[in-house]
């Protein structure tokens, strides 16, 4: 039921992904391929899922979403990219391959992060997002850089390394949370919601809401799947927070904790879709598996 309903949307990410990035025969070559190889390797796609899902709930084209979906996947896998390098997580592997330092160079990897953080603000305003008018798009360049710069993701970094050999508190790790991996989420779901129209403030509150429970509940289970998963399965080093010594949140509230914390935030999640009815169905499974993933 889920895979039947995330593997078009999958498929749709992919081949836009494949279309925004610039060929791997134009040069730079090794810049681009390097792109090429970090964004189309196997993801589970669920920022740019969420933005379609969001969208299809409100009745929106698909073909609208296409380029805000593709936005924020390219700023999630320009993280993906720099969070690896030796000078952050140090990690060999990602989505099962090499990390892109580690099949490239650091260079070129740093310079790849870089361009696909570009890319992604220039995708946004592709023709193909036209319709939506210049308000909207405007307001989606807003949501991208706010969820991805020093208030959002690239804070959230931040607050991730100042934060290693120390004992947080369970509200700071909240914090660090929400903004590493919550601010991107958040957005997914915010561009799907001003593709839109944006014209019902409480239903808006409410996705905002369910993105935030969903977006804290996916490092959540992404700290678990550190301590319990199996390098093969999750596609990078298994154990790499306890080498580091990352405060996370299996450290701070038992595994019972955590796994507890996870499935009541997907379960306030899923009460916020109520209004949506049935048309929010993608986005409750969303935030089911999101629990649930093994991955
Ligand atoms: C990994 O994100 C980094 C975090 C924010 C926890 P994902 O688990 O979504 O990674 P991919 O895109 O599926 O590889
Ligand atoms: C990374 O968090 C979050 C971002 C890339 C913004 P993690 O460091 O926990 O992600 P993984 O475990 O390496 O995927
Ligand atoms: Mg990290
Ligand atoms: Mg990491
Ligand atoms: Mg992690």
């Amino acid at each position: 039921m889920l895979q039947q309903r995330l593997s078009p949307l999958q498929a749709r990410i992919d081949a836009a992904l494949d279309r925004f990035l610039p060929g791997a025969g134009t040069a730079p070559e090794r810049l681009h391929a390097a792109m090429r190889y970090a964004v189309l390797a196997p993801g589970k796609r669920i920022r740019p899922v969420l933005t379609y899902a969001t969208g299809e709930a409100l009745g929106v084209d698909l073909a609208l979403l296409d380029a805000p979906a593709a936005a924020v996947e390219l700023i999630h896998a320009y993280s993906l990219i720099h969070d690896a390098l030796p000078a952050m997580d140090d990690d060999d592997l990602r989505r099962g391959r090499p990390t892109c330092h580690r099949e490239f160079d650091e260079a070129t990897a740093i310079l790849a992060g870089d361009a696909l953080q570009a890319l992604a603000f220039g995708v946004l305003l592709d023709a193909s997002t036209a319709p939506l008018g210049a308000d909207t798009r405007l307001e989606m360049v807003r949501t991208l850089a706010d969820a991805s710069g020093s208030a959002g993701m690239a804070g959230g970094q931040a607050l991730d390394l100042a934060a290693v050999g120390h004992k947080l508190t369970l509200e700071e790790l909240e914090n660090v949370h929400k903004h590493k991996t919550g601010a991107l989420i958040r957005a997914s779901v915010r561009l799907g919601f001003l593709a839109g129209g944006a014209h019902d403030d409480a239903l808006g509150e409410r996705l905002e809401r369910y993105a935030t429970c969903i977006g804290l509940a996916f490092q959540v289970q992404d700290d678990i799947l550190d301590v319990e998963g199996e390098t093969a399965v999750i596609g990078k080093p298994q154990g790499s927070d306890a080498g580091l010594d990352k405060p996370t949140y299996p450290d701070l509230l038992g595994m019972a904790g955590a796994k507890e914390t996870a499935r009541a935030l997907c379960d306030e999640a899923v009460t916020c879709l109520a209004p949506l009815g049935d048309a929010a169905g993608t986005l409750a499974l969303i935030a089911e598996y999101i629990v649930k993933r093994d991955r």
